[in-house]
């Protein structure tokens, strides 16, 4: 059985891996997080060992490495979402670049041979010339959240180089699904929830705006593959490859679930207008 240790494992993106990667049946899995899965989660979690502490905590990670030796991190821990990044650029800086090259260090003193780092599709490349945006594409972030993932990306990069660490980049488009929590991040879960609630949809610009969503258990799937298939020392985006405006979005919910109250406030800066991954890339790997 292959160890792995998921960071951040009890949240959105964690819970769709380990499911994925516990039902396949060949790893062993435990978490780190700052919080437990709650109560009611479903019993494929409850036997997940979970190791709880905060991420920027040195030593707490290194007595859980030691704990719970591992082959593969899965770094799924972010502090900011791309609209709170830019609130405390410091913060950001800190609790996510300074306690990833924290983690860094400890996973070659502790002789962990991978990582696999959850970047950000949506924001590392800016406002891109043209879609769909290879990898190859340039980076030229509007957001913090952008800088620190790419800077966290490059800092893997160099570890590879200087001490043979390996790296799976994974620059995730917008996924939507399952386990989802987040009350602004995510615009399908969050216009459903809205929904559901019977609360008003608000929509930042004129939803013009055009995003690459995913299922989120494609997500899982498409990492699991990469893990298996050992792409390692990739930079990888992962998305569906087809880009949809949010108005496009509101159409085929509307036409599911017929109509709803909908505002639209104005858009905001570190928004790009159009991003769709192109995903020839993770086609050839997995
Ligand atoms: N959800 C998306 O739309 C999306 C898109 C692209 C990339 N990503 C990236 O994927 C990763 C996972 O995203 P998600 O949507 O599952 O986020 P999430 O917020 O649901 O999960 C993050 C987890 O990290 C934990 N965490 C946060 N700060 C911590 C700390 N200081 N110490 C210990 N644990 C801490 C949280 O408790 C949570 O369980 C993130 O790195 C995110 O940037 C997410």
């Amino acid at each position: 059985m292959k160890k792995m240790l998921f960071l951040g494992g009890t949240g959105f993106l964690g819970k769709n891996l380990l499911e994925a990667f516990v039902q396949a049946g060949e790893y062993e899995c435990v978490v780190f997080d700052k919080q437990g899965f709650p109560a009611e989660a479903p019993a494929i979690f409850q036997e997940v060992p979970v190791c709880l502490g905060n991420f920027e905590d040195r030593d707490r990670l290194r007595e859980v490495l030691q704990q719970h030796p591992a082959e593969v991190l899965v770094h799924l821990v972010s502090t900011t979402i791309p609209s709170s990044s830019n609130l405390d650029i410091a913060l950001d800086i800190e609790s996510n670049l300074v306690a990833t090259v924290q983690l860094l260090d400890l996973a070659r003193q502790y002789n962990i041979r991978k990582v696999v780092f959850l970047s950000s599709g949506g924001t590392v490349y800016g406002i891109p010339s043209s879609n769909p945006v290879s990898e190859t594409a340039p980076t030229n972030p509007i957001c913090s959240h952008g800088i620190v993932k790419l800077a966290a990306e490059k800092y893997l990069q160099l570890y590879r180089h200087l001490y043979g660490l390996e790296y799976l980049i994974c620059r995730v488009s917008n996924p939507y699904g399952e386990y989802h929590h987040s009350p602004v991040q995510g615009l399908i879960n969050v216009v459903l929830r809205r929904i559901v609630k019977g609360e008003e949809v608000v929509i930042w610009g004129d939803g013009s705006t055009i995003r690459d969503y995913i299922y989120v258990k494609d997500v899982a799937d498409a990492i699991m593959k990469l893990v298996q298939n050992d792409a390692f020392n990739q930079v990888v985006n992962v998305g569906s490859g087809q880009g949809l405006s949010i108005n496009q979005v509101l159409t085929l919910v509307q036409k599911e679930l017929g109509s709803f109250p909908v505002r639209y406030e104005r858009g905001r800066a570190f928004d790009v207008p159009a991003l769709v991954l192109d995903c020839a890339k993770l086609r050839s790997l997995m």
